[in-house]
């Protein structure tokens, strides 16, 4: 299979990856910025699928064409170990919410100024205190919001769904990965930028048997956002090759 054939002759993909992108930034410098790659070159822009993380449908993004890439933070090029099995379904998770991150972009300066400090069941910090861990956050809040940065596209909601920590996607005009075969609805929230103020009520008025059932879904659609090496059938990197290949229906290939 073509895929394990790259993992097999590329042990060291992330490795490679960078370079593949470091050199692609360095020769194509204005090009390489999310929706905007490609662009230097339109008709390379109007005719190839271009494969984004920073998916921003109001950025150029068409979501017929181009297929919108989980961000995955690898560091050293493997996913967090304490991510890998998460805690039973029914073992409970003392955070009603969490949050921890740089404040940039349009959308979490309004977050942190609503929610810092202001309620312990909403974990709402910019950078954590030290000695606190990011993940271990994620594995004891029920919710793990994600709102856009700089760009639509945050790592968080992978690490979310890798900790079964159900996502609250806060963000506008973002196309989220494999939508054409998931139903994010079914294992996420989306709350609008101009209802964050409402986010204790929305959270809180989420019956307990609906909030087991996005968990449960969570769980079945973990094993999709899952790097393996070599990759296994479904999982994310199967998943990324499904999408490309459905945007070729929708796209004449020469
Ligand atoms: C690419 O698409 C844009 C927007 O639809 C259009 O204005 C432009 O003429 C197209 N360019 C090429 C080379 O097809
Ligand atoms: C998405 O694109 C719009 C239009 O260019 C822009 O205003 C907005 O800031 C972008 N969103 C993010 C998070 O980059």
């Amino acid at each position: 299979m073509i895929c394990n054939h790259y993992f097999i002759t590329m042990p060291n993909f992330h490795d490679f990856l960078c370079s593949f992108i470091f050199l692609f930034s360095r020769t194509f410098p204005k090009t390489f910025q999310g929706p905007h790659a490609s662009k230097g070159n339109l008709n390379l822009y109007n005719s190839s699928i271009r494969v984004l993380c920073n998916a921003n449908s109001s950025e150029g993004f068409d979501p017929q064409k181009d297929v919108s890439l989980p961000e995955i933070n690898l560091r050293n090029g493997k996913m967090p170990a304490n991510l890998l099995s998460p805690p039973p379904l029914s073992s409970s998770r003392p955070h009603l919410a969490f949050f921890a991150g740089g404040v940039h972009g349009p959308i979490r300066p309004i977050l942190l100024n609503q929610w810092k400090g202001q309620d312990p069941d909403l974990q709402v910090h910019d950078y954590l205190p030290k000695g606190l861990d990011y993940y271990s956050f994620m594995l004891a809040s029920k919710y793990c919001l994600c709102p856009s940065g700089y760009e639509v596209a945050s790592p968080r909601i992978v690490e979310a769904v890798y900790s079964e920590c159900v996502p609250v996607i806060i963000s506008d005009h973002y196309v989220l990965p494999f939508s054409d075969v998931l139903r994010w609805e079914a294992f996420s929230i989306q709350v609008k930028v101009s209802e964050i103020g409402e986010l204790k009520r929305i959270l809180t008025s989420v019956p307990e048997n609906e909030y087991l059932r996005l968990k449960e879904n969570l769980r079945a659609v973990r094993r999709h956002f899952v790097l393996n090496q070599p990759a296994e059938r479904f999982d994310v990197f199967h998943m990324i090759l499904h999408s490309v290949w459905l945007r070729r229906l929708n796209l004449k290939v020469e």
